[in-house]
This record gives C-alpha cells, structure tokens and sequence, in this order.
C-alpha cells in the first residue's frame, strides 16, 4: 500500500501511543517529530528512529505531507493553521479548536487550500461503536428516538500531575470528554439541528491531594439536551462534580428496541441488544475489529482517502460540529434558550467489516 509521511507536532503524553500504533497502519509512515521542548522531540526521535525538527523544520520539509497534531488545546488551531499553510494536510487531537472563529478559520483554510482537516476522536471507530452503528444501519431498533449517555467523574485532580487546565477556558468535561460522546452519537444517530443545556461550577475551586488550590473558571456540570436533524432526542451529562454513579454511557432506543453501546473513550467493549417484547438484553458479537486501543485510525483511514481519493470518515466538518454543539450547551444556558446548530455533518460510512488500515 502507497504511505503518506506523517511528521507529528507535540510529543508528550498522548504521543507514545501514535507512536506505537501508526507504524501498524499500511497508510502511515512517521518520518519527523516536534515540540516546543526540543528535548521531548529528541527523545520521542531516537526512541522511534525519526528525525528529531524543531516546528518551523518540520513545517518546511517537503517530504511530510500530512501534520499530526498532537500539542495542547489552545495551540491545536494556532498549529494547524501553520501546518495547511505550509501545504500540508493536518489531523488534530481533540478538540478542533477552542473558540468557534479559531474552528471556523482552520476549515475554511484548508477548503480554501484543497487540503484536509481530520481530527480525533477515533474511537468511534472501534469494533464497539462500528458494531453499533452497524446494527442500528441494518434496522435492529428501527428508527433511533431517543438517546442518553453520561460522562459522571469526580474530576481530575486526584490523579492527574498537571490538572489547572482543566479547569480554565476551553477545559471542563463537555471539552475534554464530550468529543468522545457527541462523536459516536452523531456517528450512531445523525447530526444535530439545536441543542439546550444547563451548567454550573459546583465548587469554585478544587484541591488537589497535596492541597494545592486550583480556581474554577469554567462550568463543571453540564447537562445537555440534543434535538437531531432526524427527529430523534438526545441527553448528553458530562460531569466533573460527581463521587460515583451507577449510569450506563451510551443508550440509543428505538421504534422497536434498546442498545447499549460501551464506553466511548475506548475501542472495544459490549454491544447489549432488547428487541421489543423481550425482558432481557442480551450482548452482540462485535461485527467489526479494532477492539484495543486503535488511537491513529482516524488518520490511518485519512491518509488512505487522500489516496483513493474519497472523504475520510474522522474528518473536519464532523469535529467542528461537535465543537460548535459543545459551545452551544454553554450559550444555551448563558443565554436561557436553544441554540441553532449553523453547522451539520453527515454520518460517516460505517467500515467493512473486514476493513485493514
Ligand atoms: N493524555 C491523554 O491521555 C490524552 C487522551 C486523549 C486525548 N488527549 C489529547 O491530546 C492532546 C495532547 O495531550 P497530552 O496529554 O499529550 O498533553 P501533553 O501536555 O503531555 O503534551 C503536549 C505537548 O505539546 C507540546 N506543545 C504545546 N504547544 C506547542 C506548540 N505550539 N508547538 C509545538 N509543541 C507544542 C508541549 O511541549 C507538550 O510536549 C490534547 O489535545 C489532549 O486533549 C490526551
């Protein structure tokens, strides 16, 4: 199979895992990685036999033709900007973008460009989601009229190192989580026409296990509700303010039956169906592969549609209306009414089921 070279831009925690995977995908080759720390970039170079750039480097080497970018949230639009300026194709991790303008900008340059934006998350992907979607394509439910899923967590600063940014502009669970849901429910049901939503910051400030104080700027509780463009509606809680809960992540009900579809931010995990008349679920082969950990198949799945020359499935239009529902949950309660969607995305093909990246 052709490779596209792929130099990634952010070498930190999520990188590893690129790493790892990409170089198991028939459609990537990993020639070059950057950072702003040069020593990250030099570590992440030798241990995975790449050249070691600085950005700049990178962004003129005309042998990459497609971006990774894997930096921070605030920097994502700032770096994928540079990199469609420069004349290459770019795939984001989640989100797109912090504000709207930032989102709007990095799509409308690369239409401009007739260069592509794909972006994470991916795990919709996965043999979970994809079998899914799967059945709900091939009638099992029927028409899909409602959906629920909920992200409930008590927060990040119990586990995570560095967890301030989490909690300012562009952080909380619908930024950092909701990507995951919001991607496999337009993935599973369509897309979406408006949105209302709720939110509060419970505590106006965390502590993390040192006692250390972190300040709360944005909401930590967000309950969201989705109508989608085929009439189906849909709930979306994403919550760091919560000690525990017994909920499911992802239900999609039906004119004739129930599914219960695993946990987004993974691969794998249970399909359960209830057909209409019955009193029990019961799980469902997976139909699809991609069970453990796939994180790069979204860009797998990209570089192989730039060459057959067809739209690749984690793509631009889909990230920026994920993006613009999450802002919409915020605006809806800020301003106390539904927020119109201005953008729609269309569900991406479901893969083969034999399908090899
Ligand atoms: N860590 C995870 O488990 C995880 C999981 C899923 C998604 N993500 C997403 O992946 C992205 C990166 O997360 P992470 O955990 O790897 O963060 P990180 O802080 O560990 O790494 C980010 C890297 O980007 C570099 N960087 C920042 N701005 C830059 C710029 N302008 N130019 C070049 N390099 C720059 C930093 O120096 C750092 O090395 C985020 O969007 C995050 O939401 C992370």
């Amino acid at each position: 199979m052709e490779k596209m070279k792929v130099g990634i831009i952010g070498c930190g925690n999520i990188s590893t895992i690129y790493f790892n995977n990409c170089r198991t995908y028939g459609s990537l080759d990993i020639v070059a990685c950057a950072d702003l720390d040069i020593e990250r970039a030099k570590e992440k170079a030798e241990e995975y036999d790449v050249k070691a750039y600085t950005v700049d480097e990178l962004l003129s080497d005309k042998d990459i033709d497609i971006v990774l970018n894997l930096t921070i949230p605030s920097a994502h639009s700032e770096v994928a900007l540079a990199a469609l300026e420069a004349g290459k194709h770019v795939y984001t991790e989640k989100p797109l973008a912090v504000s709207l303008e930032e989102g709007k900008k990095v799509i409308g340059t690369a239409n401009k460009k007739g260069l592509r934006v794909g972006g994470a998350p991916d795990t919709f992907l996965g043999g979970g989601i994809q079998t899914a979607i799967k059945l709900i394509q091939d009638g099992w439910i029927g028409r899909p009229v409602a959906a629920n899923a909920f992200f409930m967590s008590s927060g990040m600063e119990e586990w995570h190192p560095n967890p301030d940014f989490f909690y300012q502009t562009g952080g909380g669970p619908m930024f950092d989580m909701g990507p995951y849901y919001l991607t496999a429910l337009i993935s599973l049901i369509g897309p979406v026409k408006r949105v209302t939503g709720s939110t509060s910051i419970s505590f106006p400030e965390r502590e993390t296990p040192e006692g250390r104080k972190i300040p709360v700027e944005v909401p930590t509780h967000i309950s969201g509700v989705l109508d989608f463009e085929n009439g189906a509606v849909g709930t979306l809680v994403t919550s760091f303010d919560s000690w525990g809960n017994t909920l499911p992540r992802i239900e999609v009900y039906g004119e004739y039956g129930t599914l219960s579809i695993p946990d987004p931010n993974t691969f794998g995990g249970s399909v359960k169906y209830r057909r209409k008349g019955e009193k029990e679920f019961a799980e469902v082969p997976l139909t699809h592969g991609y069970r453990s950990n796939s994180r790069g198949i979204g860009l797998a799945d990209m570089a192989k549609s730039i060459l057959e020359e067809r739209e690749h499935r984690a793509n631009g239009n889909l990230t920026y209306h994920v993006l613009e529902i999450m802002h919409g949950f915020h605006l809806a309660s800020s301003d106390g009414k539904h927020y119109q969607l201005t953008s729609s995305a269309a569900r991406p093909p479901v893969l083969d089921m034999m399908e090899k990246f």
